[in-house]
């Protein structure tokens, strides 16, 4: 079967409840496959993996595939959790599976300093230094050692790869390979003729991960919220969060009646419920982590610092042998989403991505409505687009600066831009008016739809400090919310933007490490494989470009990202693409 017929399938199914069971066998038997058969996993490669195995999957292994995963586990929040479905419970349970990560082989004290991953004493090399040419692959051994300069002889450490050349502003991200070790490997592409130099940088030791899952499966309540309740002249303050202590008094709940996204205050003392006012990120918990963990995130010395190359970390790269450098590409496609050269990304696979001015994108974007839903990254593409397209006037501005509504409409042209923030968790020092938060599935559930709506998505920022299964149940509503709409108004143009990675120090990492956001990244996309959803890979789009690292990446690659998702609206309908 090719990638178009397992899309088709799909298709076919939406609207049925069946056919959604059938998803999920492929994502049972994804992940299993995953599990047994790569004892290595490719960090970073996300999952082409179901066109590779949907041969063998039949509709009737539900209830083996159902069985093998349907193991119990204890839920988050357990007296606050509504209970899931068994659909939705087996999905958690591969995702979590999936996402797995290796664990270092001691109890739960940290090792001292001296025994972990030091990118200092820590090298790499370039594998057989030859003469490369573009479409072959290059490959870089990574060894760690501790601070003694001692081989590391386990996996886990979080490092990220590129290949780039500053001259000709060019770059591409490489696929990191964890062997349990302490050895790692990246590949990369070659893509572009002339010189190019390898980077590799450990964003967190194996010992620093550790530490960050304890905190994400364990402290939860590390930032927590409030909500001011208010009647006439009298007003209570109460600590809000999707999770709260049963013991602690009476709550408020406020958990959405139509996706279930639990959210819940304790119950002002005077005041009813129904009087919250807002909505305000309160603050985050100090001193989470020992003295001797701390040493384990330190700015400059082991988080996101560059590890070095023993020799060179330089190549030459010729022209293609052949002269034609796309046809030896297709082992790299899988896993590469796509390159910079020149500044400007290029795709690899779908549709060839194209240059957008402000004339071009009035062009694309005549008589279209464009819904874009979630936190600033993708508030970052509607402000891009009212700064360029020359027509666009804001109306609307009801909201707080950071967190909207948002509201843009070119009369002449006909086209509405509209930004709306996710709902709860949403963390930032803003405060929001409790009536105006909004879960983006109930939002999708209100349009109408069709091939002249485009809706985009990110949803990920806010969810890093939280337990998984939150970011899950999330998507879980989303998607579903996606599937009603594309099966009711066919031809709507559907965009995700995956997270990406962001400055760190210490104190940020606790919370937004790119450790979580890599973990939601994995579940992103597995959860929209297959779907008639096209994926913006902001995570490679920043590893690869030479600017630092920024939660939101600057103007240079959000121009790219919304090119992307352009060329992808105004491909032309007409020609086959896939
Ligand atoms: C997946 O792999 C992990 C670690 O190797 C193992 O503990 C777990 O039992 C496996 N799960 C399945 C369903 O095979
Ligand atoms: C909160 O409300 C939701 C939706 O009505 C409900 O399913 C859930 O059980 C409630 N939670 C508690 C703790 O009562
Ligand atoms: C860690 O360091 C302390 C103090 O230097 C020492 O007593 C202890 O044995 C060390 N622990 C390990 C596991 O080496
Ligand atoms: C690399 O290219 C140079 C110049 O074309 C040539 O002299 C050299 O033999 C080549 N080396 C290898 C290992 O192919
Ligand atoms: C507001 O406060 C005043 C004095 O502090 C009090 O007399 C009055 O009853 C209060 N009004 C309401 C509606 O609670």
């Amino acid at each position: 079967m090719t990638v178009r017929q397992v899309k088709v399938t799909v298709k076919m199914c939406l609207g049925y409840r069946k056919c959604i069971f059938i998803v999920l066998t492929l994502f049972g038997l994804i992940f299993f496959q995953h599990n047994i058969s790569n004892v290595e996993s490719w960090k970073n490669h996300l999952v082409s993996a179901l066109y590779k195995v949907q041969n063998r999957i039949q509709p009737s292994n539900l209830s083996e595939t159902h069985q093998a995963f349907h193991h119990k586990r204890t839920p988050y929040c357990p007296h606050l959790a509504q209970p899931l479905s068994p659909e939705e419970e087996l999905e958690e349970r591969n995702l979590l599976d999936f996402i797995a990560w290796p664990q270092p082989p001691f109890g739960s004290e940290a090792p001292n300093l001296s025994q972990t991953s030091d990118p200092v004493h820590s090298h790499f090399t370039i594998v057989n230094a030859k003469n490369w040419s573009v479409g072959d692959q290059l490959e870089v051994h990574v060894q760690l050692r501790d601070f003694k300069g001692r081989p590391k002889r386990y996996g886990g450490d979080l490092l990220l790869a590129r290949l780039h050349s500053l001259k000709d502003r060019a770059g591409v991200a490489g696929q990191v390979l964890d062997h349990r070790n302490g050895l790692y490997s990246a590949r990369f592409p070659l893509l572009w003729e002339g010189s190019a130099q390898v980077d590799v940088v450990m964003v967190h030791s194996s010992e620093a991960v550790a530490v960050l899952q304890r905190l994400r499966e364990k402290r939860p309540d590390r930032v927590y919220f409030s909500s001011i309740f208010g009647q006439g002249n009298h007003s209570e303050k109460m600590v809000c969060n999707m999770c709260l202590p049963p013991d602690q008094g009476p709550l408020c709940n406020f958990t959405d009646l139509h996706t279930g996204d639990p959210w819940y205050c304790y119950k002002p003392k005077m005041l009813s419920c129904d009087t919250r006012n807002n909505y305000v990120l309160e603050g985050s918990l100090e001193n989470i982590i020992n003295s001797k963990e701390e040493l384990l995130f330190q700015s400059g010395v082991n988080l996101k610092v560059p590890i070095h190359a023993s020799t060179s970390n330089a190549i030459i790269v010729l022209p293609s042998r052949k002269g034609d450098s796309t046809q030896k590409l297709d082992h790299a496609k899988v896993a590469t989403s796509g390159y910079y050269y020149q500044d400007i990304w290029r795709s690899l696979g779908g549709v060839t991505k194209r240059q957008f001015d402000g004339a071009s994108i009035t062009q694309c974007l005549t008589n279209k409505l464009v819904y874009m839903y979630g936190d600033s990254t993708m508030r970052q593409w509607y402000e891009y687009l009212v700064t360029v397209i020359p027509g666009i006037k804001e109306f609307n501005q009801e909201g707080g600066v950071k967190v909207g509504p948002f509201m843009a409409i070119d009369l002449t042209h006909n086209i509405l831009l509209k930004f709306r923030f996710h709902g709860p968790p949403i963390v930032t020092r803003t405060t929001l008016m409790a009536h105006k938060l909004r879960y983006i599935a109930n939002e999708l559930d209100g349009l109408t739809g069709g091939p002249d709506t485009v809706v985009a998505l990110s949803v990920w920022a806010h969810f890093a400090p939280f337990p998984v299964e939150v970011y899950h149940h999330r998507l879980w509503q989303i998607r579903k919310a996606v599937v009603r709409l594309l099966d009711r108004a066919p031809g709507t143009v559907v965009v995700v933007r995956t997270p990406n990675p962001r400055a760190q120090d210490r104190d940020l990492s606790l919370k937004f490490s790119d450790w979580f956001s890599l973990q939601l990244d994995t579940v992103l996309r597995a959860m929209f494989e297959g779907l008639d959803v096209l994926l913006v890979d902001a995570w490679q789009m920043c590893v690869a470009h030479h600017q630092p690292h920024d939660v939101h990446p600057p103007r240079a690659i959000v121009m790219n990202m919304v090119d992307v998702m352009l060329s992808h609206v105004c491909r032309d309908r007409t020609k086959k693409t896939e």
